[in-house]
């Protein structure tokens, strides 16, 4: 099992090109299933969700072709197949989003129910009852979701989500896209990666409108054409970086970005005491001989503070002046990193959802372990900021996210090196 080794308390200084965006290109690569024709997907970020999702177009009946280590050509043309297995959805819970691209094009599908995951139960209850109204009949048998469509093809539908859902958004648009008549989304998610995957709809041929706001219209189409498109930049992989930049008071340029994804990040990053300069594809921050502040947060749905950016505010936190509290709203479980920053001298106290960041002047390195993707990222950016060695267990969650992490980092001044080593303790 890989560790990363971090030798911190040096300040970041440099540039880094950003990837493309994981959650925006996961229903991308499923949306493939929507086309008839061939689709090219480019600026996928080369990461193990992205690996994952292919496996399951594979499994699915689709010719998958690597084009280079960021584009894939998918030939959903001739793909039959409607069962998506346990052994692919237990990797990674985004694969219920072909549970309605399935539905959409066969009329059939067979999704394994998704389990509960560290950071919450995460159900999938709303994907579900969208997918009911549109015309689906739905049973749980045997831990799948067995999924049909009586009448043959979908029926646009008036749905009002109760809960704003990123996954549930995407799954029931991708779904209306070919279904018979008007869709209607209300309570909608916002998110930059919803905004990009109705324009890659549209650039293969659906008629999808009123992305990024909260009421989304969906024109049923016939059929797909397929097309090519280039997914978007990742913005929780720029705000990390960034917030690296000023957990260590240093100064880095994001390149391949867009600033207008992250603004209530670079808010918050700003009433830290940073210095934040944006062009139209890049972002920089300069933090050296800045006094930062801690910051108060609320993560909630975009454009608000997006929770896959809470840990690694909580990292700058930690080693701000003063104190801040962190309210999050989305997940129930997801302020576990505060344990193991702890354990690197933070002073943080969880109370349900709200965590008390204390700030110190020096967090010191010592062996921590990851409990889940984004919780990870904020373990690094307390590593780099700490003095000493911090030794960072179960890398393989960040590596679902973070294209070549340590890569980039060496490329800013920081010393990290990946090693394998047998896990220390069972869990
Ligand atoms: C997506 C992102 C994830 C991000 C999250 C919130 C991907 C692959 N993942 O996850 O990185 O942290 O959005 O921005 O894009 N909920 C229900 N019923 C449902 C579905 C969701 O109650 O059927 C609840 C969830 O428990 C959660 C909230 O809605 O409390 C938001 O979850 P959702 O937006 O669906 O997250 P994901 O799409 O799973």
């Amino acid at each position: 099992m890989a560790q990363l080794i971090v030798s911190g308390g040096r300040p970041l200084e440099g540039e880094v090109a950003i990837s493309g965006a994981k959650n925006a290109a996961l229903p991308i690569l499923a949306a493939a299933l929507l086309a008839e024709q061939p689709v090219t997907i480019d600026n996928l970020p080369d990461l193990k969700d992205i690996t994952t999702s292919i496996e399951l177009l594979d499994a699915l009946g689709c010719r998958c072709q690597r084009l280079d280590s960021h584009s894939w050509r998918i030939d959903a043309g001739s793909a039959e197949r409607v069962v998506a297995p346990y052994e692919l959805v237990v990797k990674m819970r985004a694969s219920i989003l072909v549970l309605g691209p399935l539905l959409a094009r066969h009329g059939r599908a067979e999704v394994s129910f998704p389990g509960g995951c560290a950071i919450g139960s995460r159900p999938v209850d709303l994907h579900l009852r969208g997918l009911e109204m549109m015309g689906a009949v739905i049973e749980i048998d045997g831990g799948y979701i067995k999924a049909q469509v009586p009448a043959g093809r979908l029926r646009g539908s008036h749905i009002l989500m109760d809960v704003v859902s990123v996954g549930a958004t995407e799954n029931l648009m991708m779904a209306a896209v070919l279904a018979q008549g008007q869709t209607v989304i209300e309570n909608a998610a916002r998110e930059p990666e919803i905004v990009d995957l109705a324009h890659c709809l549209n650039a293969w041929g659906a008629r999808v409108s009123g992305a990024g706001s909260n009421r989304l219209v969906i024109d049923g189409v016939a059929a797909l054409s397929g097309g090519r498109y280039t997914v978007m930049p990742d913005r929780i992989e720029t705000g990390t970086f960034l917030a690296a930049a000023l957990a260590t008071r240093g100064r880095v340029r994001t390149t391949h970005t867009d600033p207008t994804t992250l603004e209530a990040v670079l808010l918050k990053m700003q009433e830290a005491g940073a210095e934040v300069s944006c062009g139209s594809d890049w972002i920089e921050l300069d933090s050296r001989g800045c006094a930062i502040r801690a910051v108060d947060f609320r993560t909630a749905p975009y454009p608000a503070f997006p929770t896959d950016m809470q840990s690694q505010l909580m990292a700058v936190n930690a080693t701000a002046e003063g104190s801040a509290m962190i309210h999050e709203t989305i997940f129930e479980n997801r302020l576990m990193q505060a344990q193991e920053l702890n354990r690197m001298g933070a002073k943080i106290t969880v109370e349900g959802h709200t965590a008390l960041v204390k700030g110190v002047a020096q967090l010191r390195g010592a062996p921590v372990r990851a409990s889940d993707l984004r919780a990870s990222a904020g373990l690094v950016i307390a590593a780099l900021a700490a003095s000493g060695e911090t030794i960072i267990d179960r890398v393989y969650h960040i590596d679902r996210g973070y294209e070549r992490i340590e890569e980039k980092l060496q490329g800013l001044g920081a010393t990290i090196v990946r090693r394998d080593s047998p896990e220390t303790e069972a869990s």
